[in-house]
């Protein structure tokens, strides 16, 4: 049984996608065994409550510098024990020291096609307003495992999304979301729960 712990920050919508997953049995061999958010008005921590997943609440904000906020972080996520860590549009900064105790086993999930329209200060609408200003004519989603860069690490699972005449940001973003982000960080997730997802060579190589 896969331990999953999900960082967010905001609606949640990527974490209702694995709620669902779990409840429906598409993703096998998971619980979810907490959620932790930043942010204490984030929806998602109200769709984790409404599911009865144990929540809290841990910001940067509350603390009298960073490194603090580090060493409290590491401890309550070392508490839950978990097997896996999922980013699902989890905004902090995630310490170095997470991610070397936690190698290969921290998912996030990016809305784009990286390498495109990724690294430091490609988030949310800007990833979808800079394919709209580029104007590709795909875009898409990624699973990649969280190491030391910003959206750098081995890539998991991608889906490619058609972008449409008339495409706003907004529904450019709610496509991607729909098509691909709540697709591919389940499957992911199901696959690794199953053993079915390794990372050689800096590459993640998925087995049938
Ligand atoms: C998603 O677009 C995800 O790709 C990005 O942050 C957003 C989170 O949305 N990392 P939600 O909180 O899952 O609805």
């Amino acid at each position: 049984m896969l331990d999953v712990v999900v960082l967010v920050s905001g609606g949640g919508t990527n974490l209702q996608a694995i709620i669902d997953g779990v409840e429906s049995g598409s993703i096998t061999n998971t619980r979810i065994t907490g959620v932790i958010s930043n942010n204490k008005n984030a929806y998602a921590l109200e769709r984790a409550k409404k599911h009865g997943v144990r929540n809290q609440c841990i910001s940067p904000k509350d603390f009298a510098s960073r490194d603090e906020f580090n060493e409290r972080f590491i401890e309550v996520i070392d508490e839950w024990k978990p097997d896996l860590i999922v980013l699902a549009g989890f905004l902090v900064v995630i310490p170095p020291a997470m991610i070397e105790r936690y190698r290969n086993r921290i998912v996030n999930i990016h809305p784009s096609l990286i390498p495109s329209f990724c690294g430091t200060g490609f988030y949310g609408l800007k990833v979808h307003e800079a394919a709209l200003e580029r104007g590709v004519k795909v875009v898409g989603a990624t699973v990649h495992f969280v190491d030391e860069g910003t959206d750098t690490g081995p890539i998991i699972l991608q889906k490619a999304v058609e972008v449409e005449a008339g495409d706003t940001p907004e529904i450019l973003q709610k496509r991607v979301m729909q098509q691909a982000e709540w697709k591919i960080l389940p499957r992911a997730i199901d696959l690794i729960a199953n053993g079915k997802v390794s990372v050689c060579d800096g590459k993640a190589v998925i087995s049938q």
